[in-house]
């Protein structure tokens, strides 16, 4: 059998000619400068393995990857399933929106109730959220991340600035959902936690650390620790599977079977039940916003290792 180290850069070699139909995001100068040639892939294995291969220890910004652990911290620190549906479920949906992660139209036809927590719209009413329920979200954020990485994790100051001077269509969609009572908070402090939630910087072997208590029901195989119940780690997954990759979510799961989370830096997490979390990055994205040579890795890593959960 092909041992495992080999199998990654054999995935790798295989993923990364694929790059080259993509296109780096370009709206910040911090991303538009990413080397298009990077490329790293990372698996936390529940037994305490890790097999990584290319630059899987060299930093990005998390980006829209920071929407799925706001809402694990929104939901640690609601606590029961009970709760969660009372704050989290009552103000964001968890369909699909068939639509780009920052469109407006669907917010005004669905007055102010955005679809999922995966999307921008939904991001933002899960800032406004941990606002009521944290101190300094993103102090609990960074703690919450660095607890999973093993590692403490950083806030890329240069990203959150451009996040902030490109925020107008963000900021529409906070002036529209307040207008339907859907933010509670002043929308300048809701978009300073979401423009630093996404400039976070972490490596694709943190990342697969971070989302390996998913793949455990919840519990954190480092510590033991649980982070969420086993019932509310499978709804996180279940909305990953369904909304974590936009309007590619379906294909997504057609082709890898696994749910996924990706981000505009390129990086895309995976969670294997029972198995691992895993982390690619690669920074060409298409057209829908998701690495594409990222994608393809993960249907490789997926199908040599029998991992699609269908
Ligand atoms: O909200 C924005 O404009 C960006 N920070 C987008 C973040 C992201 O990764 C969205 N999706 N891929």
């Amino acid at each position: 059998m092909q041992r495992l180290d080999d199998l990654f850069d054999d995935v790798a070699a295989t993923a990364r000619p694929h790059a080259k139909r993509g296109r780096v995001a370009d709206y910040i100068p911090a991303l538009a400068g990413a080397d298009p040639d990077r490329f790293g892939l990372a698996m936390a294995g529940l037994d305490g393995q890790e097999n990584a291969t290319g630059d899987a220890d060299v930093g990005f910004p998390i980006q829209s990857l920071s929407k799925l652990f706001a809402l694990v911290l929104a939901m640690q620190r609601l606590g029961s399933e009970r709760g969660v549906s009372e704050e989290i479920w009552q103000r964001v949906g968890r369909e699909p929106s068939g639509d780009p992660f920052n469109s407006l139209v669907q917010l005004e036809h669905e007055r102010g109730i955005p679809r999922n927590p995966m999307i921008n719209a939904g991001a933002l009413v899960i800032a406004d959220l941990l606002l009521e329920h944290c101190s300094d979200p993103i102090e609990s954020l960074l703690e919450l991340l660095g607890e999973l990485a093993g590692e403490a994790v950083a806030i890329d100051e240069s990203v959150a600035a451009a996040e902030e001077a490109t925020s107008q269509r963000n900021r529409a969609m906070g002036h529209l959902m307040a207008a339907f009572g859907n933010l509670n908070h002043p929308l300048d402090a809701v978009l300073d936690v979401y423009n630093r939630q996404c400039a976070i910087t972490m490596t694709a072997r943190q990342l697969a650390r971070a989302s390996r208590f998913l793949a455990d029901d919840g519990i954190d195989p480092a510590s033991g620790r649980e982070i969420l119940s086993g019932p509310l780690a499978r709804r996180v997954m279940a909305v990953m599977l369904t909304c974590g990759t936009y309007d590619a979510a379906g294909d997504f799961a057609f082709s890898v079977g696994l749910p996924c989370k990706s981000g505009v830096a390129g990086g895309i997490l995976a969670v294997a039940p029972d198995h691992s979390g895993i982390c690619v990055w690669s920074p060409p994205l298409d057209a829908a916003g998701n690495s594409v040579a990222g994608r393809v890795a993960l249907h490789e890593l997926a199908e040599r290792l029998g991992l699609s959960i269908f």
